[in-house]
């Protein structure tokens, strides 16, 4: 199968590519490394080094002429869309209709997407589950969600078949430690360097973390299924943030303690995702345990330079 996938340089699309070059799919790469890294880059894949909003998009699209788009090329920075929303609604929203009318014009069969459970915004029941209501608490969760609607919307005009995936937090290698969102790749990150991570509050808020190679696999099985469908990618269980620094103190074996800190405003106090609609209707499930996840993530960071 010919598949193209924007933002295949960053954290999350070079573990997508890798999996579906290791699978014997043609792959081909758009991102224009704001955030990725060249270094992520399968070297058996097309790069083109393209911004998602730039008229040359359509052009690369009908040079490979894929079967299908895995598009996760946005802006996922929730700090940064609160400081400039209208940049993060030029690249999430403005970027994926490009696309999407590129895709229109080249044929393309189907597009999955890499929503978010930011879509959700503060819960009123848990576990969260697709029907949930929509109300999300940054530019970014909107503009996320928002092409969620273009897809339904061109899939009713022009009959391109969508699978949208809302991640819910993502953690492994190659994440960036100075991402806002990525609190293992932070915590480890801190941790190597011999330094106490801070935890916000008391640490006993709940989170649903999901291995990244696990998000891969469900986006290689919504390339055949799941159509016109909306579903969480997630693990199914709240985990606090002090279980989670335990884990990875034990990992790392650091005698190291978290330095606590006051609740930052606005932050969700728990947060977890049924992963059940997903299961069934992808044919995928989480295979990763945290410890294994974590024992990874933690190797790779050691291995690099970076810390
Ligand atoms: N990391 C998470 O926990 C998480 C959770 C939910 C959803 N997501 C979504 O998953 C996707 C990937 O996120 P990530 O964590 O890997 O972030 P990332 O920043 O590592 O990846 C984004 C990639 O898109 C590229 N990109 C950004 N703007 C572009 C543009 N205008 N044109 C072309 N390329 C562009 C970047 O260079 C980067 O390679 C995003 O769509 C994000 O919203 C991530």
């Amino acid at each position: 199968m010919k598949v193209l996938v924007t933002g295949g340089a960053g954290f999350i699309g070079s573990h997508i590519v890798d999996l579906l070059v290791q699978s014997g799919c043609r792959v081909s790469v758009v991102d224009d490394l704001s955030t990725g890294r060249f270094e992520n880059i399968n070297p058996r894949v097309n790069f083109y080094k393209i911004d998602i909003r730039d008229q040359y998009l359509e052009e690369a699209l009908a040079r490979e002429k894929p079967e299908a788009v895995i598009h996760l090329a946005a802006q996922a920075d929730v700090q940064r869309s609160l400081k400039d929303p209208r940049a993060d609604a030029e690249i999430n929203i403005l970027g994926a209709i490009n696309l999407l009318n590129a895709c229109v014009g080249c044929g393309v069969g189907k597009v999955v997407y890499a929503s978010t459970a930011a879509r959700y915004g503060n819960p009123s029941r848990l576990p969260l589950d697709e029907s949930h209501p929509a109300q999300p608490q940054s530019p970014y969760g909107v503009s996320k969600y928002t092409v969620e609607h273009y897809l339904r919307v061109y899939r009713e005009l022009y009959g391109i078949d969508y699978t949208a995936l809302r991640y819910a937090n993502v953690y492994g290698p190659r994440q960036d430690a100075s991402g806002e969102g990525g609190v293992v790749a932070i915590f480890i990150d801190r941790l190597l360097k011999g330094e106490s991570p801070h935890i916000f509050g008391d640490g006993e808020q709940t989170r649903d973390f999901i291995y990244v190679k696990d998000v891969a696999a469900a986006n290689m099985a919504s390339l055949r299924r799941g159509g016109g469908g909306a579903f969480n990618v997630s693990t199914g269980a709240g985990l606090t943030v002090n279980h989670l620094f335990r884990e990875l103190k034990k990992i790392t074996g650091t005698p190291l303690e978290p330095v606590y800190r006051p609740p930052r405003p606005g932050d969700i106090t728990h947060s977890y995702l049924s992963n059940e609609i997903t299961c069934a209707s992808l044919g995928w499930r989480p295979r990763y345990s945290l410890g294994e996840g974590l024992r990874e993530t933690v190797e790779f960071y050691k291995k690099s330079q970076v810390v």
